[in-house]
């Protein structure tokens, strides 16, 4: 305890004020959260945060003065000044205001600490906002109210008022945060809330859809997504994809997307759940634009690593309709979404298949893969042409991962590319753009530019397409 204090009483007014301001921020943040905020890009917060914490642990602490806390599968509550190791369950008990901490449930999950650096936003900032109780806040404010007044006795009459200036805010920001403080909750405790809000029978659409909107800011973290899981709501998104409502449709498909982003576990779970099948069904049918969208986001987040459910997905006619996506008016934006899915899972199949660590589990791995035919129901169901005739597309990024499709389905479809008129004159087309736009490209000095790359892929694929007939 006495090493805390001691901290904060060293803690410059600065660095109060930051935490103050940062608490604060981060409390307002989530009572109004606006869309672009959970739709941002996380690496930037976690860039910042990183910052953060390593800057705390830098200026603030001394590593050596850090007593270790020494979990068990209990709850503790870990004193202040104490360094919590990596990949434990961090909590604010909102009784005693103190924090706790404890090992994961399970002991499988001791290989998610790896995840811990990956851990996102809210968990990290919870236990960098709630490392300060109030009471402590309250005797380091005390103490620099006393620094105050001893300025006032030494004459300096002039700094006065501007320290005064300064610790209005301060006090006005303690009142606030002490306030708010009291509303921070765990992850969990607010996706308990959120769940429930979206399986109320009394709940308005609108405020279902919020719900949903909110939870797919939680379940981007891996433990978060663990606990919505066990706490039944996966299955309730998963239903939700069969809702005659096209808004909750839409939201569900983006919760259940973003919670199985790189997560095997809720992607055995949702794929026994019926999930597969219904983001299939929303992609079949006549579904607006924006459900659709979100329904590829989710089958694309339940495909990539996951050998079973690419076979579930092809044995369930999934290619086929994916096609014909390409039938479809105003689905346009979607193509490329495709292309890039389908190229996604071929070159996950090729690298495992290339990869020289063949341990006993990748050996498993590798057998599971060997089961997804991908690449011959692709050339079998007509899409060689299909992905070479989006070349013809006018967006240069577009083009890049056509390009490179084509480039690795080359020797599976060349010989429809080589009888493919159409392809020739556009990858002539090609050539004599970005012939034009490397040059200009390395006048302006860049040489090993952007438009070179992809003039070299042409000329790839066009000597590739010439060398077969030899
Ligand atoms: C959703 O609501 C139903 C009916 O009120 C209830 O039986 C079910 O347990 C709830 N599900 C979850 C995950 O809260
Ligand atoms: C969606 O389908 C499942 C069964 O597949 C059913 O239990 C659920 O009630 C349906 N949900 C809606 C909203 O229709």
């Amino acid at each position: 305890m006495s090493h805390c204090i001691g901290l904060l009483s060293i803690a410059s007014k600065l660095n109060l004020l930051v935490l103050l301001l940062s608490a604060v921020c981060f409390c307002s943040c989530l009572s109004d959260r606006i869309p672009e905020f959970a739709l941002t890009k996380t690496e930037e917060s976690d860039l910042k945060e990183e910052n953060g914490k390593e800057s705390v642990a830098e200026d603030d602490l001394d590593p050596e003065d850090l007593e270790v806390f020494y979990p068990t599968y209990q709850w503790q509550t870990v004193r202040p000044g104490q360094a919590v190791p990596a990949g434990l369950h961090v909590r604010l008990n909102l009784q005693t205001g103190e924090r706790e901490a404890r090992l994961p449930d399970n002991k499988n999950e001791k290989s998610d600490m790896k995840d811990q650096k990956k851990r996102k936003r809210l968990d990290e900032m919870h236990i960098n906002s709630n490392s300060y109780t109030s009471q402590e806040l309250k005797e380091a404010l005390a103490k620099m109210k006393g620094k105050e007044k001893t300025e006032n006795t030494m004459e300096q009459k002039a700094n006065l008022e501007d320290v005064r200036q300064r610790f209005r805010p301060i006090e006005e920001l303690k009142k606030e945060f002490e306030e708010l403080n009291m509303k921070i909750e765990t992850d969990f405790e607010v996706m308990v809330k959120l769940i429930n809000k979206f399986n109320s029978s009394t709940s308005t659409l609108d405020e279902k859809v919020a719900a949903l909107y909110d939870l797919e800011y939680y379940v981007h973290q891996v433990d978060n997504a663990k606990d919505f899981l066990s706490l039944g709501g996966l299955q309730l998104v998963i239903n939700g994809l069969n809702s005659t409502e096209p808004m909750l449709k839409e939201h569900a498909a983006f919760v259940l997307g973003a919670a199985l982003s790189s997560n095997p576990k809720v992607q055995v779970e949702a794929i026994e759940g019926g999930a597969l099948q219904k983001l299939l069904v929303i992609l079949a049918t006549e579904q607006p634009l924006a459900v659709k969208k979100k329904a590829l986001f989710a089958l694309s987040s339940m495909l990539r690593h996951f050998p079973y459910a690419q076979l579930q997905f092809l044995k369930l006619g999934g290619l086929q309709v994916l096609r014909n996506l390409f039938k479809e008016k105003g689905m346009e934006t979607l193509y490329i979404r495709v292309v890039t899915l389908l190229y996604d899972l071929i070159v996950e199949k090729m690298l495992l298949e290339d990869s020289e660590n063949k341990e006993d589990q990748m050996e498993e791995k590798v057998q599971q893969y060997k089961q997804v035919n991908l690449v011959p129901a692709v050339v079998e169901q007509g899409w060689c042409v299909i992905i070479s005739n989006l070349l013809a597309l006018p967006e240069h990024d577009t083009r890049e991962k056509v390009l490179k499709t084509v480039r690795i389905l080359m020797a599976s479809c060349r010989d429809g590319y080589q009888g493919d008129y159409a392809l020739s004159t556009t990858l002539s087309m090609l050539r004599t753009e970005y012939e034009e736009l490397a040059a200009e490209e390395q006048r302006e000095g860049d040489k090993d530019g952007y438009f070179k790359e992809l003039l070299s892929s042409i000329n790839t694929i066009i000597q590739e397409l010439r060398a077969g007939y030899l």
